[in-house]
């Protein structure tokens, strides 16, 4: 069984537009956490925390991710699958990457994370300094998942795109 291609990092590291060209490119199917999250609760993220608060976001999470993972290891091509960026929380879900051979950390620049995530749809990213210190308490636990790690510091999504599979052994790494 060739395993899920899943995609951890901070919020506005680029998880979800890697995933797509990384579906794309090697004709894995492509699942975006966030997305299954919404569409199982009917409602936006945003929505999810004003109503249940984030331990009632972060139960919903565990259980999609954990359903969107069972749902990889079903198939012979696995999925790429797409985490939000505090999935790595839950103690399950990461005893459940660490069973992972394919878990590939995003690494980026808190600064321009903060910028990417402007958008309105991430409760976690009003305030900056919070944002920074949720950054910096996060990074031991994408490092204790992660099998790959990606730079992606002034690189354009092809580019890293290219070297996850070059990396994961899922594509070639031309560009
Ligand atoms: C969160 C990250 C978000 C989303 C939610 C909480 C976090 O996903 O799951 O707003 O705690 O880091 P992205 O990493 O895709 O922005």
């Amino acid at each position: 069984m060739a395993g899920s291609l899943i995609l951890i990092g901070f919020m506005g590291s680029g998880k979800t537009a890697v995933g797509q060209e990384l579906a794309s490119r090697s004709g894995m199917g492509f699942r975006d956490a966030d997305q299954a999250i919404e569409e199982k609760a009917g409602m936006t993220v945003a929505e999810i925390f004003d109503s249940q608060g984030e331990a009632g976001f972060r139960r919903l999470e565990e259980e999609t991710v954990t359903d969107l993972l069972d749902a990889g290891a079903g198939k012979v091509e696995g999925l790429v699958i797409s985490l939000g960026g505090g999935a790595v929380t839950s103690e399950r879900l990461r005893s459940r990457l660490a069973a992972e051979p394919l878990v590939v950390l995003l690494d980026t620049d808190v600064e321009l994370a903060f910028h990417r995530s402007q958008d309105g749809s991430r409760p976690l990213a009003r305030d900056q300094r919070r944002f920074r210190e949720l950054y910096r308490e996060r990074q031991p636990l994408y490092e204790s998942v992660a099998k790959f790690r990606i730079d992606t510091r002034g690189k354009s999504i092809r580019q890293v795109t290219a070297e996850i599979l070059g990396a994961t052994g899922k594509g070639p790494a031309e560009f």
